[in-house]
């Protein structure tokens, strides 16, 4: 396939490498001519591993050229990989100037250009850019977004200093478009990686990035503060990262990844308050690990606004312990908003099947009869009495009994779902996820 690749900087030469080892006809074009007179005499742009072997191979074998002349380029390929800078601004967002400058650029190459055409952002962008690309393309080549040509999002992985390798095994390969046969075009692009093809909503493909590299900055962080606590105490970091990473069930592993309410419970919130005492006993700063309690807490207030900002007085709560299957109610955050509300002045019912005050015990009859003590007032026991005394629904445990619910009449109230009760995003008047 004949490709164009705009920008030949990090991501842009290693694209133009390996595409061309793949077997296709690469074309870069970049504003800088000594990067393009770089490419045009086999040498690569950047220093990277394996990186100057491809592009000599491929110069020679005459599937790598470079220009300037974007016109050209575009002309003589049917697909475009934009793979040019977006450094931050003055405010931290990410400048799309030369995203857009591309776009305009493409544009008016596809205004003398009857094939259709398959442009890809490969950079990382703003969410929205697919959709502000395509008007580009379209106001300057008098084409029809979808008909003439298409725009695909398929965001970047790779890591510099091992780019070459990652660039052959992404973790995946991510392609949003609302063209069926952009995303066909991509497809054959990619086909020789190895890798799985995922097509994703446009505006995941925009972001995930974002959250991809804050994910890796929390990683780095998280074991570099736990670095610092173990060498206070002599206890060997390595060793104790290897530990906790061995663990793929409950650490490295899908789980608590999914968004819903905050953490509560008998362990995680008083074990991560032991962590930070051990560290401020030893006056070791933790900004990560000490403002997880913070986060946590501002979850509970935003559940806690979004309630007072329906206006409606007659709350239900289906679920009160702090997960479910569970009878366990300390630091629930589910009671902590029952709590916060009655103080307010709201009229609060609970459901809880779990939950029989004559069988609580110990430290857990405790927490909850200094926490509530009239508890007993608010425990519903019939569900559809308890669904009809409520004006607003908050379901927090996704229990065994949620099918009873779920088939019960709810068209007469709010509901607030925290736990994703429905796996679609459906869109009634009267539902609302906390995160969806
Ligand atoms: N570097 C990485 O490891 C990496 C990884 C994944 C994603 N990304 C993203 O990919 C994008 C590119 O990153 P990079 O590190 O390769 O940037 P870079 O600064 O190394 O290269 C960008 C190139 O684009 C060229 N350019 C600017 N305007 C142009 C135009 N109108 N036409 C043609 N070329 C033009 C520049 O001259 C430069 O050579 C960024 O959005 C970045 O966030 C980078």
């Amino acid at each position: 396939m004949d490709i164009t690749i705009f920008g030949l900087g990090y991501v842009g030469c290693v694209g133009l490498g390996c595409l061309a080892e793949q077997g296709h006809n690469l074309t870069g074009v970049d504003i800088d001519k000594a990067k393009v007179d770089l490419i045009n005499n086999e040498k690569a742009t950047i220093v990277e591993k394996d990186i100057d072997e491809l592009i000599k191979r491929n110069s020679k074998d005459k599937r790598i050229t470079a220009t300037t002349n974007s016109f050209e380029a575009v002309v003589n390929s049917e697909v475009a990989i934009i793979c040019v800078g977006t450094p931050n601004d003055e405010n931290g967002h990410l400048d799309m100037t030369y995203i857009y400058r591309v776009a305009k650029e493409i544009g008016e190459a596809l205004k003398e250009k009857n094939e259709f055409y398959t442009v890809a952002i490969r950079s990382t962008v703003m969410p929205g850019t697919n959709k502000k690309v395509a008007e580009i393309i379209q106001k300057f080549s008098n084409k029809i977004n979808g008909k003439d040509f298409a725009v695909v999002s398929n965001p970047e992985f790779m890591r510099e200093g091992s780019a070459v390798a990652d660039f052959f095994n992404p973790p995946y390969t991510i392609l949003s478009s609302e063209s069926e046969k952009g995303l066909g075009k991509m497809k054959m692009v990619y086909q020789s990686l190895n890798s799985e093809v995922i097509i994703a909503p446009i505006e995941s493909a925009e972001l995930i990035k974002f959250v991809n590299n804050s994910f890796h900055g929390l990683k780095v962080a998280f074991a570099n503060e736990v670095g610092r606590i173990c060498k206070s105490l002599g206890v060997n970091s390595i060793n104790l990262m290897d530990l906790f990473t061995k663990d793929k069930i409950l650490n490295i592993s899908p789980y608590y990844f999914k968004p819903g309410f905050a953490y509560g419970g008998s362990c995680l919130p008083k074990d991560l308050k032991a962590l930070n005492s051990i560290a401020h006993d030893k006056y070791i700063n933790l900004p990560v690990l000490s403002s997880i309690e913070e986060s946590n807490q501002a979850h509970i207030d935003y559940v806690l606004n979004l309630l007072i900002s329906k206006n409606k007085k007659k709350i239900g709560f289906y679920g009160i312990s702090f997960k479910a299957g569970t009878d366990d109610l300390r630091f629930s955050p589910a009671l902590e908003t029952v709590e916060r509300l009655l103080g307010k002045g709201y009229d609060v019912k609970i459901y809880d099947k779990n939950v029989n005050l004559s069988r609580l015990m110990g430290k857990n009859k405790e927490y909850i009869y200094n926490k509530l003590p009239h508890i007993n007032n608010l425990l519903m026991e019939d569900l559809e009495e308890f669904i009809n005394s409520a004006e607003i629904l908050v379901v927090v445990n996704k229990d065994n009994d949620i099918e009873e619910l779920l088939s019960a009449d709810l068209s007469n109230v709010q509901i607030i779902d925290l736990v994703r009760i429905i796996e679609e995003n459906i869109i009634v008047t009267n539902y609302e996820g906390i995160c969806w």
